[in-house]
């Protein structure tokens, strides 16, 4: 999701009223919960282990000669700044369980002693372990039969297996990929209405909200079969190229393929163009690594970086409605919402998506998926629609931490089109990503902080109901399975966050405001990518569009189609129309000392705010580094996005693990904040609380038959507004 950066950026009063649109609109889990050496419990019941992948293909020319591990320092240091500004922190311990409100200034070393009833109460393979979890949504059958249940793929029951174990099949010679081409199209056909080769905007009278569309593809690649026709031979002479041969994958439409069928960004602007200058190298090599793109995912128009406010997340003018399989009237998020909708409904073995603010990250939420958003430059953005040079990356979203490290091992890698890849080379794994995944085991000793001041105290999603017992008890498991828990009450996000954690705190004068920043390089990221996009003869607008505001003017022009007068073509947010492409076009694109303020200020707090509250120091001074910082990932009507701002503003990698279902029937997450090319660490956190919790709830498919009206949206149960945020920020809905 990208949208929410915006608050900050405008005034504190506009900002409350495009918050509570934001967030709703573009967040996202079922999955197997795979740990290294655990199998899924279906494919126990399915598939004879299979053997183990070959290592994977090193893509990175560029590898460093030498491990780069974390530094493993402890020691004390009296020069050591402080972790705050104010008081030096203290360690103590609570002697109390879970989210007891404790009256102890300064850090608290959470030591509660280990539960026996929290762990009989688990369940391998399908349920969350606790009472709590199951009764937030409900023990409700599947409403509709077997009406949307994933069909065997010639006998083989593939429904939610990880590709190490796909990969396992085509070894064994129970599958081809073509077979797992079919599969995955005869499943998309299922699902989708309009799968193939959608030229032209849906008119609202095509979104037929009756069926069982959840629109998670804008454009299918006519080559697909054909491509794993030749990689099956190449496995039949004995090549196998990478863990990902043969596996098909799905990418969102802003990154640009070179096949036959179109990106366009979700725009309709866009649409019939081509990318002079290759494709986007992220897809290059996971198609040099075997992976089989099988198209275009849909995606929030223009990454969420259209509409400021009033803006349906997961709508584009070009696709129609992405929505969520797990309840259809509740948003996917955004704005990576087709690619997190096709893992899920197992649509494609694993899918890239991007983010500038959130669109990786609240989708995978939303969903029950496991994501890694990277430090910018760890991933080359080259040929990607990039709304913000210093901001977005690419990044897998999948089923389980396994397949988002084997993505990574594949993506990563420095890139001549790519300037700030160089940054990254020489913080690489030595080992791999892949060869961070971890078992719970790995838990024990883990220091994790929970930044309390906004993410755990006020943050309204918070505040809905069973969502607060329904973390506590997360954060018991960690604990009991050795995790070591740290309270960071002098967290120094509050200075820099609104209170609900999204955003910038309203005391940011508006010079300092990261608005600018993003408005910025929307426009001259814009102008980049058109200086190399491509018209065919003939089309208006190969020699008229040059920037983000001749963009806007096509669009207004187009209205009847783009919805960008804001008058009613889109669904069900009549009010949508161009407002950041206009705050963009306002900036002239121009990096200029506004820009430099803006960005600058907000990068280097959000930087410094993140490393300070990495460091913890007891009260004998003695220096602890946390392994990661949690947060909470769900649903807060746009008032709450911790995931989303800090880790944008500072350039810094997060990760989001599925741990519930809240009362609609929608998953939520943990985050976890990582520090600089700290992505290694963030695989191995994330992937441990995976085998932790093995959180595995299939969506259901509840409200598929609900009409066009609202209720839309509406997150469980709504927000539970402060009074103070009733008055301040028109928490109504
Ligand atoms: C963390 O500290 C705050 C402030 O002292 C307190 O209200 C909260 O209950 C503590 N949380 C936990 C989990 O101990
Ligand atoms: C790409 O979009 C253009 C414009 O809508 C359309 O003419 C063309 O057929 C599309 N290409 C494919 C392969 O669908
Ligand atoms: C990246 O490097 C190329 C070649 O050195 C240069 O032309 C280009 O301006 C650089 N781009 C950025 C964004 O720094
Ligand atoms: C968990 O991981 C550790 C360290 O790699 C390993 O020694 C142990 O056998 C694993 N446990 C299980 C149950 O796989
Ligand atoms: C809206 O579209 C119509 C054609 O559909 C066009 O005549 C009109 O000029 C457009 N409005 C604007 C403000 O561009
Ligand atoms: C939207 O409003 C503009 C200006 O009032 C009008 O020209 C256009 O036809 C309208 N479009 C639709 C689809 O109603
Ligand atoms: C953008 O360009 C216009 C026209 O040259 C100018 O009036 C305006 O001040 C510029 N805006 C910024 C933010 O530089
Ligand atoms: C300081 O406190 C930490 C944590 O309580 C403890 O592990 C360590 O042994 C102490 N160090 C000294 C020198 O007392
Ligand atoms: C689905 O979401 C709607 C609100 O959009 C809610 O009223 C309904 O109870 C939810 N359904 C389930 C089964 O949770």
């Amino acid at each position: 999701m990208k949208t929410s950066f915006l608050l900050a950026l405008i005034p504190a009063a506009a900002v409350v009223l495009a918050l509570p649109n934001n967030y709703a609109r573009q967040d996202a889990p079922s999955t197997v919960t795979l740990s290294t050496t655990a199998e899924p419990p279906r494919a126990r019941a399915r598939a004879a282990p299979p053997p183990l992948p070959p290592r994977p293909r090193r893509s990175c020319r560029a590898r460093p000669t030498r491990p780069t591990a974390p530094p493993s320092w402890t020691a004390t240091s009296s020069a050591w700044p402080a972790a705050s500004g104010a008081a030096t922190p203290t360690l103590r311990r609570t002697g109390r369980r879970g989210f007891t409100p404790s009256t102890t200034r300064g850090l608290v070393l959470l030591a509660c002693p280990l539960s026996k009833q929290g762990k009989s109460g688990r369940q391998m393979g399908g349920h969350v372990g606790s009472r709590s979890f199951a009764a937030l949504a409900g023990a409700s059958p599947a409403p509709y039969g077997d009406k949307f249940s994933m069909p065997k793929c010639k006998g083989v029951e593939i429904q939610d297996l990880p590709i190490e174990h796909l990969q396992g099949l085509m070894t064994e010679g129970r599958l081809t990929s073509h077979d797992l081409v079919e599969c995955y199209l005869a499943r998309i056909k299922q699902t989708n209405k309009y799968i193939c080769h959608k030229e032209t905007h849906l008119q609202r009278s095509d979104i037929n909200i009756h069926s069982s569309h959840t629109h998670s593809i804008s454009e299918l690649n006519p080559d697909a079969l054909p491509i794993a026709t030749t990689l099956d031979a190449e496995r039949r002479r004995g090549r196998v190229r990478s863990p990902l041969h043969g596996i098909p994958f799905l990418v969102k439409d802003n990154l640009y393929t070179a096949d036959v069928h179109n990106t366009s960004e979700g725009t309709l602007v866009l649409l019939g163009g081509r990318y002079a200058e290759g494709e986007a190298t992220v897809v290059a090599k996971l198609r040099a690594a075997g992976g089989v793109l099988l198209g275009h995912a849909t995606m929030s128009e223009a990454a969420d970086h259209r509409a400021l406010a009033e803006y349906a997340s997961g709508y584009s003018s070009r696709t129609g409605q992405t929505r969520n399989p797990y309840n259809l009237t509740q948003s996917t998020a955004g704005s990576s919402s087709g690619s997190v909708v096709a893992v899920r409904i197992n649509q494609a073995a694993v899918a890239v998506g991007t983010e500038t603010y959130g669109s990786l990250v609240h989708p995978a939420a939303q969903l029950g998926l496991y994501t890694v958003k990277s430090t910018p430059g760890l991933l080359s953005r080259h040929g990607v629609v990039t709304g913000s040079y210093y901001h977005d990356t690419p990044g897998p979203l999948a089923r389980s931490m396994r397949d988002v490290a084997v993505m990574l091992d594949i993506m990563h890698g420095p890139d001549p089109l790519d300037n700030l890849t160089y940054q990254a080379v020489g913080r690489y794994p030595f080992e791999g990503y892949t060869a961070q995944v971890a078992n719970k085991s790995a838990l024990r000793g883990m220091k994790l902080g929970l930044p309390w001041d906004p993410y755990w105290s006020t943050n309204a999603h918070m505040n809905s109901p069973g969502i607060r017992q329904a973390y506590e008890q997360r954060i018991q498991e960690l604990e009991e399975a050795g995790a070591q828990i740290y309270n960071i009450t002098n967290s120094p996000f509050t200075a820099l966050a609104n209170e609900y954690g999204a955003g910038q705190h309203s005391t940011v004068p508006p010079p300092f405001q990261h608005s600018t920043a993003f408005a910025t390089l929307l426009a001259a990221g814009y102008a980049e990518w058109l200086r190399n996009w491509i018209f065919p003869e003939g089309d208006s607008r190969r020699d008229t569009l040059k920037t983000v505001a001749d963009m806007a003017a096509w669009n207004a022009a187009h209205n009847a189609t783009t919805g960008a007068l804001g008058n009613g073509t889109w669904w069900w947010a009549p009010e949508t129309g161009q407002s950041f492409y206009d705050a963009a076009a306002a900036t002239n694109g121009t990096l200029g000392s506004a820009f430099w303020t803006a960005f600058g200020w907000g990068r280097t707090t959000a930087r410094q705010a993140i490393d300070q509250a990495h460091v913890y120091i007891t009260d004998n001074g003695t220096l602890l580094e946390l392994d990661g910082l949690l947060v909470p990932n769900g649903r807060a009507g746009g008032y709450s996005s911790a995931c989303a701002p800090m880790p944008s503003y500072a350039g810094y990698p997060i990760a989001s693990a599925p741990v519930g279902l809240d009362g609609f029937s929608t998953p939520f997450a943990l985050g976890v904040y990582g520090r600089q090319y700290g992505e290694a660490k963030l695989v191995r956190v994330a992937s441990a609380m995976e085998d932790l919790f093995r959180w595995n709830e299939a969506p259901r498919w509840h409200n598929a038959d609900t009409r066009q009206d609202r209720p839309w949206d509406a997150p469980w149960p709504g927000y539970t507004c402060s009074k103070e945020s009733l008055a301040r920020y028109a928490c109504t809905k």
